[in-house]
């Protein structure tokens, strides 16, 4: 494995950097791992059961890892695509599709990119890594790095939801908590980085995160048949999610794998309480001012600048999709509304993609017969205190033994339905 693997780009100057050593950024800009496609296409049999074995590590030939005794995994199994047909239904779309990331290990897509830097970190020799983490990244690393035995460092903001400083602790990381937004985490980790030497896992600040979040847009592609729905909505932070997707279109073209290479409309969703992507789309331009007093309930898109936002913006504008920042006060509503009508525990970060679909269809941006897949990008289990404040019925408390009103319990619940 790894053998199409040929170096590392920069994609803001288009110069190539050597792989064989720990990489991090080149000219403040990240860097990306670049294969050999031609030689793909011509040696690697796209319909292999080898490829159909339904995980991430079954696309190795398109992951970065030379040898395979590196690579630190729980065995990460493809995530199903649950067709959404009750809520479809209610909003008149024929095709809503849900990409349900929380079923993977940590409960969030980010062990997808955790599962191939740390097998990378492994290879290359890194003892000690750090990150600067909104939440799920955190939880990611701390697991992956304690089954390759390397000491982790997380810096996360000290209203982080509690579940994901807990399971941090529980695998033995070092978590400190910083009284601030995730872009000071980063600015103190970089301090403390001039003392400890950690390598520094942070967002698109080190190339292999994205080779692992690239896995959902192959394992899309190939569920759908080898081609793409053609809407695509994703919650964005720092955006790597959106970006491998992106890349997994670009390579699987350059390979030719795709039987329909028309690409999925991306559309970038993001919080009105922290939205530079959107904000700088709507301006056109290339990079995202910063944003000033961030501050959303989904953890994870609360990231005021993105080190990608140049990738992000590039990747959105050449799929025909958009960015767009919507109410934040949507997003307890989605979470109950999606569940109750599917099942189905949506992560905050999520409930916004729900809304801007809306809006979408309704201002005929998206077609009410269009395949549309939205990813459920972490489980909403790990979001106590959301749960917590969702507008839900009180769960009446009753003791055996003594007479209970049964219509009375019961219209306490027709009440607080939600229509
Ligand atoms: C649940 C969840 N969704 C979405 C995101 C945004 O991720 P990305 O970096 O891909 O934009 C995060 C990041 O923390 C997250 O935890």
């Amino acid at each position: 494995m790894g053998a199409y693997f040929t170096h590392l780009e920069s994609p803001w100057d288009g110069t190539r950097h050597d792989f064989r050593v720990p990489q991090t950024t080149h000219a403040g800009r990240p860097l990306v791992a670049r294969y050999d496609l031609e030689r793909i296409a011509k040696e690697v049999e796209r319909d292999s059961t080898y490829y159909n074995a339904g995980c991430l590590w079954s696309f190795r030939d398109l992951l970065p890892v030379l040898d395979d005794a590196n690579i630190v995994s729980f065995g990460e199994l493809a995530t199903p695509t649950l067709q959404l047909s009750r809520l479809g239904n209610e909003l008149g779309l024929e095709n809503l599709f849900l990409k349900d990331e929380s079923r993977l290990p940590t409960g969030s897509f980010k062990s997808r990119g955790m599962s191939v830097a740390i097998s990378k970190a492994k290879e290359l020799g890194i003892t000690r890594i750090a990150v600067p983490t909104a939440g799920n990244a955190g939880g990611a690393l701390a697991a992956y790095a304690a089954r390759a035995g390397i000491e982790a460092w997380v810096f996360m903001p000290s209203d982080t939801p509690e579940v994901n400083k807990l399971e941090c602790e529980l695998v033995g990381a070092r978590v400190v908590e910083v009284e601030g937004l995730i872009s000071d985490c980063g600015a103190l980790l970089r301090e403390g980085q001039k003392v400890f030497g950690w390598f520094d896992l942070s967002t698109l600040r080190e190339p292999y995160r994205l080779e692992g979040k690239k896995t959902m847009g192959l394992e899309l592609a190939q569920h759908f048949g080898w081609r793409f729905p053609e809407v695509v909505l994703y919650p964005t932070g720092g955006g790597t999610g959106l970006i491998g997707i992106w890349k997994a279109y670009e390579e699987l073209c350059g390979i030719g794998w795709l039987e329909d290479r028309r690409a999925p409309r991306l559309y970038s969703c993001q919080s009105d309480g922290c939205a530079p992507i959107a904000r700088a789309f709507e301006r056109g331009e290339r990079t995202a001012e910063p944003w000033v007093g961030a501050q959303t309930l989904a953890s994870g898109l609360r990231v005021p600048s993105a080190i990608g936002d140049f990738l992000m913006l590039d990747a959105i504008r050449a799929s025909g999709g958009e960015a767009l920042g919507v109410r934040e006060a949507s997003i307890l509503r989605w979470m109950r509304r999606v569940g109750e009508l599917e099942g189905v525990a949506i992560c905050p970060e999520t409930a916004v993609c729900f809304e801007a679909l809306v809006r979408l269809v309704a201002a005929g941006k998206i077609a009410r017969d269009e395949e549309i897949v939205i990813f459920n990008t972490g489980a909403a289990h790990k979001y106590v205190e959301a749960l917590r404040a969702v507008d839900r019925p009180p769960s009446p408390r009753v003791r055996p033994g003594e007479s209970v009103d049964w219509r009375a319990l019961s219209a306490g619940f027709e009440r607080a339905a939600i229509g």
